[in-house]
């Protein structure tokens, strides 16, 4: 017998397709992510699982699915799952690096772009109709080149930031937890605790993974010592950045504007009151949205679920425990 795996949004076809050559599957077909309900109703018989990030796999899910041995979620972030509870459990847990990076530090440096040089307002001027000449004074930014790059994680996208940085000609600084000697040479970035990266930087863009130890991270102190022409770029996860915070900071000009990649929470209720600023720029969680690169997120996704499920360690397991004897 096939084992039986639930998926909880259309992916792209070619991951299904390989998925249903060994697998039974069922799918939540909905535009929008699956409710509570239905993944309680859904997972009591199956043996694998094809999440997203709008999902909550936490303790509940897991009971409810007592035959459950992988949990294959098709992001790099897997902070929507509960892993001690997984691991409790002896459920692998999967997710999809590598393949996102290049995409994700793209779009971060695209929303890094658009903030400084007002991309989003100049449009909206345009389509309002009210485009009515060139001006010397109209739509000033901010120059990207030269400027300082402040970089918080090191991580595989941050580094393809750091390179992007490089290519602007801009200074790159970083803050991590783990020191990054080998990158710091192989890519010209320095390292500065925390305080003196939001000090000094011109642009500081979030790669951090959301860990009990970077919820609002980036809260009042820490827009106090920024630049008041700072720019912030988050792509990384909403609830690293205090948004009550930056609201104040962006509104009273404590820093100069934001670029919003992930909003907590997801998607921004249309009454918060960022939404009401103009030096800010939301985007709806779309950093590793490329065709191709969804692709490959799923067939990672795929190729995590199946290892598992024939009992094989998965190539992207984040609890490697669970294999153990
Ligand atoms: C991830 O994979 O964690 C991104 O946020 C979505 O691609």
């Amino acid at each position: 017998m096939k084992p039986k795996v639930y998926v909880t949004r259309l992916i792209p076809a070619v991951a299904l397709k390989k998925l249903g050559e060994s697998c039974d599957y069922r799918i939540w077909e909905g535009e929008l992510a699956i409710p509570r309900d239905a993944v309680l109703r859904e997972v009591p018989e199956v043996d694998g699982l094809i999440s997203l990030l709008t999902d909550k796999i936490d303790g509940p899910v897991m009971d409810a699915a007592p035959r459950l041995r992988v949990i294959s979620n098709m992001a790099v972030g897997f902070d929507n799952v509960d892993v001690p509870e997984a691991t409790k459990r002896k459920i692998m847990v999967c997710n999809t690096p590598g393949v996102l990076t290049e995409t994700t530090a793209d779009f971060a440096f695209a929303l890094l772009l658009a903030a400084a040089r007002r991309v989003v307002e100049g449009e909206r001027v345009v389509r309002a109709r009210k485009w009515k000449t060139w001006g010397p004074m109209i739509l000033l930014g901010q120059d990207v080149h030269h400027a300082t790059l402040g970089i918080i994680g090191l991580g595989r996208i941050g580094a393809e930031v750091a390179k992007r940085g490089k290519g602007f000609d801009m200074k790159v600084v970083y803050y991590d937890t783990i020191r990054r000697s080998d990158l710091e040479e192989q890519l010209g970035v320095e390292f500065r605790d925390l305080k003196s990266l939001l000090a000094d930087s011109d642009f500081v863009t979030i790669h951090c993974p959301l860990l009990p130890q970077t919820h609002h991270l980036i809260g009042e102190e820490q827009f106090k010592l920024m630049k008041n022409t700072a720019i912030l770029v988050n792509s990384a996860r909403g609830p690293i950045v205090d948004s009550k915070a930056l609201y104040n900071a962006l509104r009273n000009r404590q820093i100069a504007y934001a670029a919003l990649d992930v909003t907590e929470p997801e998607p921004i209720p249309l009454d918060d009151p960022l939404l009401t600023l103009d030096n800010i720029v939301i985007a709806p969680h779309i950093a590793s949205a490329s065709v191709a690169t969804r692709t490959k997120m799923a067939m990672m996704a795929v190729d995590n679920l199946l290892a598992g499920l024939k009992g094989e360690r998965p190539p992207h397991i984040v609890n490697p425990e669970v294999l153990a004897k």
